[in-house]
């Protein structure tokens, strides 16, 4: 899978590609992440990717043309299977559509900034609208990265043993089950007993009921999906 992202501040997102499970998975040719300064495709003398609102109102708002070109520079490389925009007005990302995307080939993510992008990007080039909550962050970027990870742990071969993004919290609208390792007595506190058993028909079944009980406790509304 490769993965475009467009930004003003290419080096918030150095770090959280650098390390880790998204390392790995570029070192191990299952993904290629590149980042693209959306300045270095103005073609204005001073280099700017903002104006004002037309119509007046606080916040400066990004310029087309530089994502235009930006964007119609990779489409000549290659096709993309989705342009997508982070921005809080768009379908809250799910574990469902991380699923998906993590099933496609070439992707652009878009970071807005400001009081967002023209609307005239939105109509012409993006083909998703991600929103990673109900909060506003300050730019695009911090979300880029979450969805990055959501996605890129679920392609085939990232994480070793492939079952653990399989038993993630959501893949089955479930939450995950409580877990322990070694010691199985610490302070006086134990790990329950069925999971000491070595009976894994019973492991499993205290496992899914466990699962049940939290997210009908925590978060009932997955149940009714
Ligand atoms: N940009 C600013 N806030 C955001 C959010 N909640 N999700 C995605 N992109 C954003």
């Amino acid at each position: 899978m490769r993965i475009d992202i467009l930004t003003i501040l290419p080096r918030l997102l150095d770090g959280p590609f650098a390390d880790s499970i998204l390392e790995r998975a570029q070192q191990k040719n299952l993904c290629e992440i590149h980042l693209h300064n959306i300045r270095d495709h103005s073609t204005d003398k001073h280099k700017s990717v903002d104006d004002y609102q037309f119509g007046g109102g606080a916040g400066m708002v990004m310029m087309v043309q530089p994502i235009a070109d930006c964007i119609d520079s990779l489409k000549k490389e290659r096709t993309y299977d989705e342009i997508i925009f982070l921005t809080p007005d768009g379908e809250r990302l799910e574990q469902r559509r991380c699923n998906e995307f993590s099933l496609l080939k070439n992707i652009i993510l878009l970071c807005g900034h400001y009081k967002g992008v023209d609307q005239r990007v939105r109509e012409h080039y993006i083909t998703k609208e991600i929103s990673i909550g109900d909060y506003v962050l300050s730019g695009g970027e911090i979300a880029a990265a979450v969805l990055v990870d959501s996605v890129v742990r679920l392609i085939p071969g990232v994480i070793n043993d492939e079952t653990s993004a399989l038993t993630d919290s959501f893949q089955d609208n479930l939450l995950a089950p409580p877990v322990y390792t070694r010691p199985a007595e610490y302070n006086g506190w134990k790990v329950p007993e069925i999971l000491t058993s070595g009976n894994f028909k019973l492991i499993e079944d205290w496992r899914m009921e466990q699962a049940y009980r939290k997210t009908k406790e925590r978060r009932p509304d997955l149940l009714n999906q």
